[in-house]
């Protein structure tokens, strides 16, 4: 593994470490923690999302602050890759539109998905209409960070092409 390899194995952890937290937290927030405290009274419910709000605050920027970094860093490196790597349409011009497309699309999204997450942690009186209707605002929020993961996944494939087995390895198989 050389010097550029070991770079991108670190922002690949930070950028899937901080999707698994963010999204985590957004599921576990949506299924676990409004079913339960809908059960509470208004004013005890209001005093536990605050104390939650508080802790989780650091959480969710320190994820949105690596997601955009690790983001951005991964964008600049893999950019050269899809232009040098014409696996799919044959025309290198076309992958490369079909990469950016992608990327500003999956970028647009990302952002509303940080404007969300924020909101809901928030106490701005900007954001109180997230709060006021979390469960509403928390799925449609899971849902686009879903969107999110799934385009980078078609991303990747751009450049790394498909899982699909050496050609010497599929002509050992016995079918
Ligand atoms: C909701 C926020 C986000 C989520 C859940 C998310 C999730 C992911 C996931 C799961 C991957 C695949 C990682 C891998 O297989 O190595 C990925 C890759 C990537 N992400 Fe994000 N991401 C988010 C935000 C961002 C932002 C804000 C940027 C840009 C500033 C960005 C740029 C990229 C790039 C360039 C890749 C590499 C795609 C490729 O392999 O060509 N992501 N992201």
């Amino acid at each position: 593994m050389d010097s550029s390899d070991s770079v991108t194995l670190v922002l690949r952890w930070a950028h899937i470490l901080a999707a698994v937290v963010a999204l985590g937290g957004l599921a576990f927030a949506r299924f676990g923690v409004v079913p339960a405290l809908a059960e509470l009274d208004a004013s005890t419910r209001d005093r536990i999302h605050d104390a939650i709000r508080r802790r989780w605050l650091p959480w969710v920027i320190g994820a949105i602050t690596l997601l955009l970094v690790s983001g951005l860093a991964n964008f600049l490196l893999f950019n050269g890759r899809v232009k040098a790597n014409p696996t799919f349409w044959g025309a290198t011009w076309m992958q490369d539109a079909h990469y950016h497309i992608l990327f500003g699309v999956k970028f647009l999204i990302a952002m509303v998905v940080f404007y969300f997450a924020s909101a809901l942690v928030g106490r701005g009186t900007g954001t109180q209409w997230v709060r006021n209707d979390r469960a509403k605002w928390l799925s449609v929020t899971l849902a686009l960070g879903v969107v999110v993961v799934l385009m980078s996944g078609w991303m990747r494939q751009l450049h790394t092409g498909p899982n699909s087995p050496p050609a010497a390895a599929a002509g050992n198989r016995v079918d």
